[in-house]
């Protein structure tokens, strides 16, 4: 499905095709419209964020702000005027009132990505905010009273981090709402072909280049890859070929070394075929059709084009077999 934002890009709607996705994207859709927060859960460039995106999109606040908040990235000094903003004067450099992350939420959503690496300090102020729903800017006096919704994400399960003193107990119990899986792209083999079709359309367009497309041997190396980095080195991996072969065919060998490796008995290239001149040319031909067989999978009108031969000939000289 394709939406258009104001600046009439194209937006495509997440790939969730798999089993695991689609029934959780049951869940989200379910608990979108409450006020509970969301915690989800998984590796790097699983989707945490485009699933926090989704869970505020399907949500009544769709229409105000979804602001992210990466706590791996502010450094702890910084955190609590990030998170709340400053008044002008409150320390050497605040020229001028800041509106913190809470702040311009309003009304929306509030994602704390990487929740699980927020100072200590920063997540006492975070829960008497959640207790109280009203915070003071850094050098405040006045109490400023927000309605957000939160949506946290977290590589770590938040509960080893309390049990390892990194994570508050009492904010832990406070956000504990809904906590979700986000499932590896290797235990979801069917978001695949999905994702890489829609990623073949949207880095080609955004290059401007016509899509690559990838052959059999290429496709079976893509598919026996562990993807570390999940959907985020799918992403890249396309926008690489898009760039690097753009109309062309993507072989095996066309694929990055980490991908290829992982790919244990090489199939050799199916569109290179070894034949012999020591070989009766009846056999040859035979070897060259069965193999334009193989590589159309079993289409034979397909593979007579591919020949430039009519389909009689390959229905004449393979008969009934494959
Ligand atoms: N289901 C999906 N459909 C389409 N694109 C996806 C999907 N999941 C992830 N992506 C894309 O993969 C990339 C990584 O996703 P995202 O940033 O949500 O991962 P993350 O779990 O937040 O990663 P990190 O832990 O590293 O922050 C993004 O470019 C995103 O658009
Ligand atoms: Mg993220």
């Amino acid at each position: 499905m394709k939406a258009r934002n104001p600046r009439n890009r194209v937006i495509l709607e997440p790939v969730l095709a798999s089993a695991s996705m689609r029934r959780l994207d049951a869940i989200l859709r379910t608990v979108a419209e409450k006020e509970v927060t969301v915690t989800l859960v998984g590796e790097t460039g699983s989707g945490k964020e485009v699933l926090a995106r989704r869970v505020h999109e399907l949500s009544a606040r769709r229409g105000a702000p979804f602001v992210p908040i990466n706590c791996a990235a502010i450094p702890e000094s910084l955190f609590e005027s990030e998170l709340f903003g400053h008044e002008k004067g409150a320390f050497t450099g605040a020229d001028s009132l800041m509106r913190g992350k809470v702040e311009a939420a309003s009304g929306g959503t509030l994602f704390l990505d990487e929740i699980g690496d927020m100072p200590l300090q920063a997540q006492a102020k975070l829960l008497r905010f959640l207790e109280s729903r009203r915070f003071m800017r850094v050098g405040g006096t006045a109490k400023v009273n927000v309605d957000v919704r939160l949506v946290c994400a977290t590589l770590q399960p938040l509960e080893d981090l309390v049990k390892a003193g990194q994570f508050r107990a009492d904010l832990y119990y406070r956000i504990q709402g809904v906590v979700l899986r986000v499932p590896p792209l290797r235990e979801r083999p069917a978001d695949l072909v999905p994702l890489i079709e829609q990623f073949l359309v949207e880095r080609a367009s955004k290059h401007g280049v016509k899509p690559p497309r990838f052959t059999r041997a290429a496709f079976a190396a893509l598919r026996a890859h562990s993807w570390p980095g999940n959907v985020r080195e799918l992403r890249n991996l396309v926008e690489l070929m898009c760039l690097l072969r753009q109309a062309k065919v993507v072989r095996l060998h066309d694929l990055p070394l980490p991908i290829r490796g992982e790919l244990r008995a090489d199939p050799a290239p199916a569109e290179v075929l070894e034949v012999s001149l020591a070989e009766p040319l009846d056999d040859t031909i035979d070897k060259i059709l069965r193999a334009a067989v193989e590589l159309e999978r079993g289409n034979r009108s397909r593979a007579a084009r591919r020949l430039g031969v009519g389909l009689r000939t390959i229905q004449r000289r393979l008969g009934a077999q494959a």
